[in-house]
């Protein structure tokens, strides 16, 4: 079964609610319902206007994180039900800069995962090596812990909308993308891990993508590797036209 090429772009916290419509005008004006493939993490102050606005688009909206509850006396977090009911069809988890700034762990991220499956959300987990683990030929190992800590205890038919994005630390942000030799190598890893933890049906099922610095002027030659499904744009997905630029980009490349 082929993989279908997605483009999620992941607005982090930016954007208030006329800014998101704003922003989903101008994809509905360049796009119409041809958004097949394109996706978009918005903040849980946007997900109702913006899933709204999506649904009339077939795009799926998703969460940037949900709590690792699923109700209770957790003053400020909101759980995955919240966000289903709000529109979300899928959740980042373990974005780096929630490991980084929250210090979320891949035991949390476990535990996330688990709930928004129980709450119908599909997961997206997110994976990346430190400049300085890079630097000490650690990423292998940093990345095989956290998928295997971050999917300890579930079978693959748990995991059947799980898909895994590669956003190696050194690269968000900074305008420094990870080269395609060293993208290539990683998603292959990653594929060759989920193989041997699942079943190669399993991780030729499952989608891979990579982020960190993703622009119109470069995503045709990281889309064009064979272990690379799509791409995570944070800051190109930011601007309307940027994020139309990169959809229509990858189709042709594709
Ligand atoms: P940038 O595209 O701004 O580097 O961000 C990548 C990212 O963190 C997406 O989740």
């Amino acid at each position: 079964m082929a993989r279908e090429t997605l483009i999620i772009g992941n607005w982090k916290m930016n954007k208030t609610i006329s800014e998101a419509i704003d922003f989903m005008d101008t994809i509905r004006q360049e796009m119409g319902k041809t958004t097949r493939g394109v996706a978009l993490c918005v903040p849980f102050t946007a997900i109702s206007t913006v899933s709204v606005m999506a649904k009339e688009m077939n795009m799926p909206i998703g969460a940037q994180n949900i709590s690792e509850h699923d109700h209770g006396a957790y003053t400020g977090e909101v759980s995955a039900e919240m966000c289903r009911d709000a529109g979300a069809d899928f959740t980042l988890i373990g974005h780096s800069e929630r490991r980084k700034y929250f210090g979320e762990t891949s035991e949390l991220t476990c535990v996330k995962i688990g709930r928004a499956i129980n709450h119908n959300l599909a997961p997206i987990l997110c994976v990346g090596e430190s400049l300085e683990d890079r630097e000490n030929n650690q990423s292998e190992r940093v990345i095989a812990e956290q998928l295997e800590e971050g999917l300890k205890g579930f079978e693959a038919g748990e995991l059947g909308r799980l898909i895994i994005a590669y956003e190696p630390v050194w690269a968000i942000g900074t305008g420094k993308v990870a080269s395609v030799e060293v993208i290539e190598e990683m998603h292959h890893f990653i594929r060759d891990l989920l193989s041997a933890r699942f079943s190669a049906e399993f991780a030729k099922a499952t989608r891979i993508l990579y982020g960190g610095s993703v622009k119109p002027s470069n995503i045709a030659s990281i889309i064009a590797l064979e272990d690379v499904d799509g791409a995570l744009v944070g800051g190109a997905s930011l601007e309307a036209k940027s994020l139309v630029q990169l959809t229509l980009t990858v189709g042709t490349t594709r």
